[in-house]
């Protein structure tokens, strides 16, 4: 789809590909045992395949993106090195690494490993010299809810904590990978401005156009699952209501 859009378009894509952990594992989910699979679409194909996917996707969002324009990848280390490495081979300039923190991660099952409590975002521009947006002001000075990391008028950190989406943001249903509005929201508040066209390639329940709409940009979201299209559209429509939630 995205060889569909003209070069130099977006102003800035926000991308949570497969993380290809859908392997047979199990975590907890609400105090129970739960299968970690996601989907098909999660599963990996081998180290190479999953590797040569990243690199089509990630050159195909390269082409799309104006030269100012910058990409958010998130991946936990099952993924995120891979994204990582095919953004330097294509030629991307690396801004920061996010690491999202979880307060309220699920516990480990297993007890022979650290709780995952964190994951990444890859920041990266286009263009190795081309000037990007970052709203600093607004991120020093903005309200950040339930971050207790961030401190009131400091530079805000590379260190995020925000939650798992809450109740009120499965209210038709949830993806099983859903991201949380408020991480959505900073990401589009700190690296675009009013009107942008952002793109996700991997749009799942579309928390991206959620964000971007929210903000008074634009939004173009692709996924390959019409249930998650579906769930997208009632959620987009509600926030199209006002209702900032969804
Ligand atoms: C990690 S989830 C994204 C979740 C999303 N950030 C949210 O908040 O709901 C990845 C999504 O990519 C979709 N997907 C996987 N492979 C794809 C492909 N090759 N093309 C388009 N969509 C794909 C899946 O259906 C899934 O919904």
């Amino acid at each position: 789809m995205l060889a569909q859009f003209p070069e130099n378009h977006f102003d800035m894509v926000f991308a949570d590909p497969p993380y290809m952990l859908s392997n047979g594992g199990f975590t907890v989910h609400a105090g129970k045992r739960a299968s970690v699979n996601k989907g098909k679409w999660d599963k990996s194909q081998g180290l190479e395949a999953d590797f040569k996917f990243h690199m089509e996707w990630i050159e195909a969002c390269k082409r799309v993106l104006k030269p100012e324009g910058t990409i958010w990848i998130s991946g936990t280390y099952h993924s995120i090195y891979a994204c990582g490495y095919a953004l330097q081979l294509l030629g991307y300039k690396l801004l920061n690494d996010i690491a999202w923190y979880k307060p309220n991660a699920s516990p480990n099952l297993s007890c022979r490993f650290f709780t995952a409590s964190h994951e990444t975002i890859l920041w990266a521009r286009k263009s190795e010299k081309a000037k990007h947006i970052f709203n600093y002001a607004a991120m020093r000075e903005g309200s950040w809810g339930k971050d207790f990391l961030k401190k009131p008028g400091k530079q805000m950190r590379s260190i995020w904590a925000i939650g798992t989406p809450p109740r009120e943001e499965k209210t038709f249903g949830k993806h099983p990978t859903q991201k949380p509005l408020e991480l959505l929201k900073r990401i589009v508040l700190a690296s675009t401005n009013p009107g942008a066209l952002i793109l996700d390639p991997f749009s799942g329940s579309a928390t991206t156009g959620l964000a971007a709409i929210g903000a008074g940009r634009c939004y173009v979201g692709i996924d390959m699952e019409k249930k998650y299209l579906e769930l997208s559209v009632k959620r987009v429509k509600k926030i199209w209501a006002g209702n900032q939630q969804a």
